[in-house]
């Protein structure tokens, strides 16, 4: 399973690319207005800053709602970086672009999907991810996880190549859950991949492997 960081946040971008499991990177409007990014230009000069950070896909958010607005904003985002992924909105429009995209080798992430059906959509059109939001589903007592488990079997009957892209994970069992059905890619905030790390069986045997160490060589 591939991990992303789900953020804009330089800093933890690079705190995810020094542990050496990353393997990409999604942001959205809303993530680059948390960082103060703001105007057409910085948005801009900030993908570019997170393709010389990481080595994989970036996914960088069209804000245009139709068919050429789409496909004009899509074409500058991929001409910033070979690692930018175009995304789309899951619309009428955003299912058109993202065929135009990738019938022209453009890679794309179809987002806010939150229906087995839009995924199912989005996979014909050849999206080259879906970001199904798991922890806004859950938020509405439904559930996220149950939504990959659909989608995974369906993508399996018809050997669609379109990857599932576990988003909106609200915590380290999230990812675990994801990991078990087969989701191809969690997008994340890195919270929740560090938390991954701690177990406090770990930490007691560590501390008893140093201390007896510490014995043996006196
Ligand atoms: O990148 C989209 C998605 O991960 C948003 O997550 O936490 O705003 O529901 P959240």
């Amino acid at each position: 399973m591939k991990f992303f960081v789900d953020t804009a946040n330089l800093k933890e971008i690079e705190e995810a690319q020094s542990l050496g499991i990353l393997d990409g990177v999604t942001t959205n409007p809303s993530l680059m207005a948390k960082e103060g990014i703001t105007g057409s230009k910085n948005i801009i000069n900030h993908y570019k800053k997170i393709c010389e950070i990481v080595t994989g896909d970036v996914s960088a958010e069209v804000i245009s709602t139709d068919f050429d607005g789409i496909v004009k904003e899509g074409k500058e985002l991929v001409a910033l970086h070979e690692q930018i992924v175009v995304k789309v909105p899951m619309i009428s429009e955003g299912i058109k672009a993202i065929k135009y995209f990738s019938e022209n080798g453009i890679k794309t992430n179809c987002t806010l999907i939150f229906s087995a059906g839009q995924a199912l959509l989005a996979a014909k059109a050849g999206a080259t991810y879906i970001s199904p939001f798991i922890g806004r589903i859950d938020d509405i007592s439904s559930n996220g996880i149950e939504l990959i488990s659909e989608i995974r079997m369906i993508f399996d009957n018809y050997n669609f190549e379109t990857e599932i892209l576990a988003a909106s994970i609200r915590g380290p069992m999230h990812i675990i859950d994801c990991a078990k059905i087969g989701a191809d890619v969690v997008t994340t905030p890195l919270k929740s991949i560090k938390s991954l790390l701690n177990h406090p069986l770990t930490d007691i045997g560590l501390e008893k492997f140093l201390n007896d160490y510490k014995k043996g060589n006196k």
